[in-house]
């Protein structure tokens, strides 16, 4: 079947065959296939599901379909649907995660602490796809590692609240962080689960490109 190349990415190499994506794997894609799974087995089908590996090696995704979040960023990325959806989808794949926490699994990325999930790591609109103005899933697993669940909340808000210089769109950033923060939590209480986003751990984010956000960054109460 035809291979045709999927730009966009930043680091890997990903082709679309039919209705899967292929990419080159890495150490950690075992790992990365056992979230993808814990999560698909959890309900949480917003995210590829892992099919093994093609005779050339390279790991085998299942495709989402709709566009995805890609520069130039489409007007209506900045909709109160798409921090809902977003935001509903990250606390998911969060408490979905939480069976492997403290499993002996090789990461790309560093572990961070407080490890209270297994984290994305790079949760942003050019890792999701967008459809009929929903953001309907998340993918590009490759850089995830335990860690605290603010520092995903941290970097989507960076990039769709947005905090992030490129975002190019008028700021109204301190109402969007709190209304994606309070989706972030509520979906948990709904679900019975109690969010603890502890403000000290807003400290780790030294040295990335989010932590020039959080100084300014006030948990809204309760
Ligand atoms: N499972 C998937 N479903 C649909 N498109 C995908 C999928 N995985 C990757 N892509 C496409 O391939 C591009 C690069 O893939 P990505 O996994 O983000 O790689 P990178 O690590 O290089 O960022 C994405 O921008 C997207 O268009
Ligand atoms: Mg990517």
């Amino acid at each position: 079947m035809k291979e045709q190349v999927l730009s966009g990415g930043h680091s890997n190499t990903v082709v679309r065959v039919g209705e899967t994506v292929h990419r080159l794997p890495g150490p950690w894609t075992p790992a990365v296939h056992e979230l993808l799974s814990t999560l698909h087995r959890a309900g949480v089908h917003e995210v590829p599901e892992p099919l093994g590996f093609d005779d050339q090696g390279r790991e085998v995704l299942s495709f989402m379909t709709g566009d995805v979040g890609n520069y130039p960023l489409p007007d209506w990325l900045w909709e109160p649907q798409i921090l809902q959806d977003a935001g509903e989808l990250l606390r998911r794949v969060h408490d979905a995660s939480v069976p492997l926490v403290g499993q002996d699994l090789t990461w790309s990325s560093p572990s961070r602490e407080p490890i209270e999930v297994i984290c994305h790591n790079d949760v942003a609109p050019y890792n999701m796809t967008l459809v009929d103005g929903h953001a309907a899933s998340l993918f590009d697993f490759d850089t995830a590692s335990p860690g605290p669940r603010i520092w995903d909340l941290a970097y989507l808000a960076y990039r769709l609240a947005p905090l992030a210089e490129d975002a190019k769109v008028e700021k109204t950033t301190d109402w969007r962080l709190a209304v994606l923060t309070r989706i972030v939590v509520d979906v948990g209480e709904a679900s019975g689960v109690e969010l603890e986003l502890s403000s000290s751990s807003t400290d780790s984010h030294g040295g990335l490109s989010c932590p020039t956000v959080m100084p300014g960054w006030r948990l809204p109460a309760g």
